[in-house]
């Protein structure tokens, strides 16, 4: 049994601080290295974590690899980081693998972009990540004032950007998900961190299906193969080494841009691909998804959405859905974590696709787009995507490169994710597999845009003492 030292890990990784309508993330340069370490040994004693309960207000804190060296790390602890941590997401090799071409590409980018485009907060000033969440936009407004003197205050920090989501809905705390721009419930399946507890409300199958070792998350424990993922580390005393990872993760942030006119337009005209009756629109949404519009899995029920399915997380594909007649092989969610139908063998197949998993903690920027609405009203709005995993190569990366962008993902041809994919001009296929035959929607258009990114390191809160020079 792992015991999980949650004391020292930042809360982020147990909980999305459903409670904590308000957020906000602020982007910082070091301005004066020796305050900004002293800044942050101070911090230290005020971040969350996951044994300290939600309380009043949460803060948490990443850095950038430039803003693990503007602290003045020395080269030889920056290189023990994980590779594509210390070289940031925007170098022609990312640019591939991420699939940030077009409209997409990181010098279009607001935030996060390559040294001198017009990103407000380039990737060579961007060092600190403050995430703060409050109940309310008074509480908010109080943690942003201290918080925000305390780091430029003195002068050790310069603030850059602000990324600011929209407020949840009362409703979320009360155990409802929160909902995305094109209309979809989101949240509702995660993996389950060994070690939590929550484990322990799992058995057989839905074990298997969401329990994921400790060390795909937390850095210092065993991962998925039983192994230590490599931690970075600092020189320590009588030449010995400070783990400087454990109890860490990377976090994953990306502005997705959303074209929701866009994506309500393509379902109309598209969705006789799947009948001309009624419900033919919300279907067509759903084979896109693979959820529908409540959250209920397709996998579930194919037919017709039912709400009372909306949170259901209890299903893979590889028994009740093996040729994709419920849920397209192509869909979203299918894409981004086939469950057990990876290899041949289901408990197999789950181990393997388990090596993928990721941690979700995306929040929604920018006003709804009415319902009614007739045209575009050009006002931007999106998912501050985030994410968590100890291995962003084998995890973020895999799921977005081998999955979800892959043409050829589970025997399709020339096809990529209908929500998430870049298709080419002449448009992008969609394959709705059925029975007798499958239809091929034709047309798809791009609907999310990268807008911004960048890697970070989460620390635990004996590693942020340790980068303080405190430990
Ligand atoms: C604006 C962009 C995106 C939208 C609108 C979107 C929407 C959704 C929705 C509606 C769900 C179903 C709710 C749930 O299962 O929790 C979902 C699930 C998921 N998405 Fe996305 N998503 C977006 C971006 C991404 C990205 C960039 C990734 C990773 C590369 C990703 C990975 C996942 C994963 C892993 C799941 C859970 C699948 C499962 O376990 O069944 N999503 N997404």
């Amino acid at each position: 049994m792992t015991q999980l030292e949650r004391e020292d890990v930042q809360g982020l990784v147990f909980s999305g601080y459903a409670a904590m309508h308000e957020a906000r993330y602020l982007f910082y340069e070091v301005a004066d290295p020796a305050g900004a370490r002293r800044w942050l040994g101070e911090l230290a004693a005020r971040v969350t974590t996951g044994s300290a309960g939600e309380g009043a207000h949460c803060t948490n804190v990443a850095l950038t690899h430039r803003g693990l060296a503007a602290l003045g790390l020395d080269p030889e602890p920056l290189s023990t980081f994980a590779p594509p941590f210390q070289e940031g997401m925007t170098t022609p090799y990312r640019q591939r693998v991420l699939g940030d071409v077009g409209p997409s590409a990181p010098d279009m980018w607001a935030w996060g972009g390559p040294p001198g485009s017009d990103s407000s907060a380039p990737e060579d000033r961007l060092h600190v990540l403050l995430l703060l969440f409050a109940p309310d936009g008074g509480a908010m407004d109080s943690l942003l004032d201290a918080e925000m003197s305390r780091a430029t205050g003195e002068g050790a920090l310069r603030h850059l950007q602000t990324l600011q989501p929209e407020p949840l809905p009362g409703t979320i705390s009360a155990g409802k998900f929160g909902v995305e721009h094109f209309g979809f419930a989101d949240g509702m399946s995660q993996p389950v961190i060994q070690g939590t507890g929550q484990e322990d409300e799992l058995a057989g199958e839905q074990a298997r299906r969401h329990v994921v070792a400790t060390g795909e998350f937390v850095l210092g424990y065993p991962n998925g193969y039983g192994e230590l993922t490599p931690s970075p580390w600092l020189p320590g005393p009588d030449s010995g080494k400070v783990d400087l990872g454990r109890n860490g993760t990377y976090l994953v942030v990306r502005q997705l841009k959303q074209d929701v006119h866009g994506f309500r337009e393509l379902v109309r005209r598209l969705a006789g691909t799947v009948g001309d009756d009624a419900d033919a629109e919300a279907r067509f949404a759903a084979k896109l998804v693979g959820r529908w519009y409540s959250g209920a899995p397709l996998a579930r029920t194919p037919h017709r959405d039912d709400v009372d399915l909306a949170t259901d997380n209890a299903f893979g594909y590889a028994e009740v859905d093996p040729y994709g007649e419920r849920c397209p092989l192509g869909a979203h969610i299918r894409r981004a974590n086939p469950r057990d139908s990876t290899a041949p063998e289901r408990a197999r197949a789950l181990e393997l696709t388990n090596l993928h998993r990721i941690l979700r903690r995306g929040r929604v920027y920018g006003p709804g787009l009415p319902d009614a609405a007739t045209e575009d009203d050009l006002v931007e709005r999106g998912l501050i995507f985030i994410c968590m995993s100890a291995n962003i190569e084998r995890q973020f990366e895999f799921v977005q490169q081998t999955w979800c962008n892959n043409p050829k993902f589970s025997g399709l041809y020339e096809e990529q994710d209908p929500v998430l994919g870049t298709p080419p001009p002449e448009g992008g296929l969609f394959t709705v597999q059925g029975s007798p035959f499958a239809t091929r929607a034709r047309g798809l258009t791009n609907f999310v845009t990268v807008r911004g990114g960048a890697y970070f390191f989460l620390p635990g809160v004996r590693g942020l003492l340790s980068l303080a020079g405190r430990s």
